[in-house]
């Protein structure tokens, strides 16, 4: 059996980075994956680009049972740190928008530096390794392979959530978390798009390609400034990722389309302009045509005509229809396109500063196998550098 200090399960973005940090600590570090490459999902991040990190990186912008858990690794390896290290590789990079910074060339970049970090730090990869066991053993662990037998006495649980199984997504994390007793809370997709109910696709699935800002405002008040993309398959768009986190079976989502006060001022700029006419100048042409045959429109019995004409009554139910659109989603598109699992093992299980296991030594888990979720826009991998950095300091 040949034994190592550490063994990470996962060679995504949590697991090299604290492989490469271990590693640097003169640690003897395996790093352990059943895909055929590493790295497969900062690959394909971003449109190819991945969007690293975030300039305004908060507490705040993450989902977790626990608000205040990811407080302490946030802030030992900040936002800063990973741009100090993207800038130490002389990788270039741009913000595009609301503070995400995203690589000029390409997501491969990002891979390659966390390998060269990694080598440099003397770390061993081993691609296609399936993990067949892993068992307790004296004060470590025995980890059992397709090819080889290990022992460690540091484990680092690396795997990710169950999105994208089609590379390399697996259960693997929550499992050994359930083996060594430790409480997994129940997982579900998150920034991920809505499927409609059959009754809206009659109105709705015509507008696939149809894009424009809005608020999206969940049922418990969280609210997204973004915009919305109509698809064959329902609704998308980065409003609608974000929102989507946040949503609930059954639970209605309301779209601002227009902004509370704006038909108003619409009618004292436009008067004798007819609503539809109006309304094709602020939205879409084809999303005004869709709403005015959907069921919240002919219900109200308000009849299109000269702006000057509609009675404040009328006029206060047409903002609120603009400006709280009620979708409710027949559900979501579910792990096969969610950019994250929300739920995961639970932090009060581990420590916040190292990311080891309260009631099994020597054990850590990082990334997003934990019950933290970020935003889209970066979030999502500076967490797995933070609990990834922060793990590699302790293991
Ligand atoms: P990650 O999933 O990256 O790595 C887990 C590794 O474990 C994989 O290499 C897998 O092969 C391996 N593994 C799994 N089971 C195993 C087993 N049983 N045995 C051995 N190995 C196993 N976030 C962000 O901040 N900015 C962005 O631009 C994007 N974009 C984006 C696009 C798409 C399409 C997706 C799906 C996701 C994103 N994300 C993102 C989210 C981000 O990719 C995600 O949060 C991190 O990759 C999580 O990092 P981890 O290292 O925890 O898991």
């Amino acid at each position: 059996m040949k034994s190592w200090d550490v063994i990470i399960v996962g060679g995504g973005a949590a697991g090299l980075m604290c492989a490469a940090e271990a590693g640097k600590r003169g640690r003897r570090v395996l790093l352990l994956d059943h895909g055929k490459r590493i790295g497969r999902k900062i690959i394909m991040s971003g449109g190819g680009r991945c969007n690293f990190t975030n300039y305004f990186i908060e507490p705040s912008a993450f989902l977790c049972a626990n608000p205040h858990f990811v407080k302490s690794a946030l802030a030992r390896y900040t936002q800063w740190d990973f741009i100090a290290l993207v800038e130490k590789h002389g990788i270039a990079y741009h913000e595009k928008t609301l503070g995400q910074l995203f690589c000029d060339d390409s997501a491969q970049n990002i891979v390659d530096m966390l390998v060269k970090e990694c080598e440099d730090a003397g770390v061993t990869i081993r691609l296609r390794s399936h993990i067949e066991s892993v068992e307790q053993q004296d004060e470590g662990f025995a980890v059992i392979t397709n090819n080889e037998q290990y022992s460690c006495q540091s484990l680092v649980v690396a795997s990710g959530g169950l999105s994208m199984p089609k590379i390399g997504a697996s259960a693997f994390g929550y499992q050994v978390a359930e083996q060594f007793g430790l409480k997994v809370l129940p997982t579900r997709a998150g920034l991920v798009p809505f499927t409609l109910q059959p009754v809206d696709k009659a109105t709705l699935e015509s507008l696939a390609g149809v894009s424009l800002p809005v608020v999206a405002e969940s049922e418990g008040g969280t609210r997204f400034a973004e915009s919305l993309l109509f698809t064959h398959r329902g609704v998308s768009g980065p409003a609608v990722l974000q929102i989507s986190s946040y949503w609930q079976a059954g639970e209605q989502v309301l779209f601002e389309l227009l902004p509370e006060g704006r038909l108003t001022q619409g009618i004292s700029e436009h008067p004798n302009q007819e609503l539809k006419t109006w309304l094709g100048h602020q939205l879409p042409k084809r999303l005004v045509e869709a709403l005015f045959t959907r069921d919240e429109w002919t219900q109200t019995k308000i009849s299109n005509k000269p702006l000057k004409q509609y009675v404040p009554k009328e006029i206060a139910a047409i903002e609120k229809l603009l400006s709280a659109w009620p979708l409710k989603p027949g559900g979501t598109e579910g792990y096969r396109t969610a950019e994250v699992t929300l739920g995961g093992v639970d932090t009060n299980e581990l420590s916040s500063k190292t990311m080891m296991a309260k009631k099994v030594p020597n054990l850590y888990f990082i990334g997003e196998v934990v019950d933290v979720t970020g935003w889209l826009g970066g979030y999502n991998f500076q967490w797995a550098w933070s609990a990834g950095w922060s793990a590699g300091q302790s293991v």
